[in-house]
């Protein structure tokens, strides 16, 4: 292990977070009004309504993955009974259709904005950037999942990866699980660390901003600014009290 990796696999952890918190900090103080999707279903909505529910629901069952194959221990799973064996037939089958939905939606909406050129025309330089980024992360993530787990010899993960990852949070980072990581999987976390840092600054924001508020509130009535006029009252109309031309 050399100063190298202690860069990657310590400091550039600890500051992406950084930005990532303050970053949200000082955009809702300063941009509550940018703090929005920036939709542009106005513009296009064909691909739109194919590609988001394909990119958002795989990202959905990729996050769900995440959050057990990074945050819960491998000694946890085994204690329920779960073999190994059994964790890495779920886990696949679950990534690899995540990296299905995921990579089509995107493929999708990048098209989209490549081919329509009034979404062309509002995609901003933070738009490219936020593309670009995205788009690395989830090719190296699926390479991960698809490459090495599906098809190449398969990687424990979690006797690694997952371990640094949750150490980050515990104050108590270990570069050195990550030295040896096949080189995929580090550019997948480095990419995503790159993300989390841009995160604040781009339209990602509306990912805090779910409106699921909507699924319990009250209906909302569209009413006319003034009554309505019943028929007999409307000018014209027989016994409305004028005369006709
Ligand atoms: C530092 C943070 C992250 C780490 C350590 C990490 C780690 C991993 C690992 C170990 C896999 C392989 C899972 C398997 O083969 O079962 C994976 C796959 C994947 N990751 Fe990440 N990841 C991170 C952040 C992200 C982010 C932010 C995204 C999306 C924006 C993402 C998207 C994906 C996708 C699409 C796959 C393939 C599908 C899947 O297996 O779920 N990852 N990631």
């Amino acid at each position: 292990m050399n100063a190298v990796d202690v860069v990657l696999w310590v400091v550039l952890p600890y500051v992406a977070l950084t930005v990532f918190v303050l970053g949200h900090v000082w955009r809702w103080r300063t941009d509550q009004f940018g703090w929005t999707t920036h939709t542009t279903q106005l513009l296009e909505s064909r691909w739109l309504r194919l590609g988001a529910p394909l990119f958002h629901l795989g990202l959905l069952l990729a996050i769900g993955g995440h959050a057990i194959g990074l945050l819960v221990p491998k000694a946890w799973t085994e204690a329920l009974g779960v073999s190994e064996h059994t964790y890495h037939i779920v886990a696949l089958g679950g990534g690899v259709l995540a990296a299905v939905l995921v990579v089509s939606g995107l493929v999708l909406l990048l098209a989209r904005r490549l081919v329509n050129g009034r979404v062309r025309r509002t995609t901003t330089r933070m738009d490219k950037v936020l593309y670009l980024v995205l788009s690395a992360v989830i090719a190296f993530g699926t390479g991960g999942t698809v490459g090495r787990n599906l098809l190449g010899c398969g990687y424990d993960y979690r006797e690694t990866i997952a371990v640094w990852f949750r150490g980050i949070f515990w104050f108590h980072p270990e570069p050195r699980l990550m030295v040896d990581v096949p080189l995929v999987f580090q550019l997948h976390a480095l990419s995503a660390l790159v993300l989390f840092g841009l995160w604040p600054f781009t339209r990602l924001v509306h990912v805090w901003s779910v409106p699921v508020a909507y699924l319990w509130r009250p209906y909302v009535l569209y009413r006319h600014r003034r009554p309505r006029l019943s028929a007999s009252a409307r000018p014209g109309a027989v016994g409305d009290g004028r005369r006709g031309a």
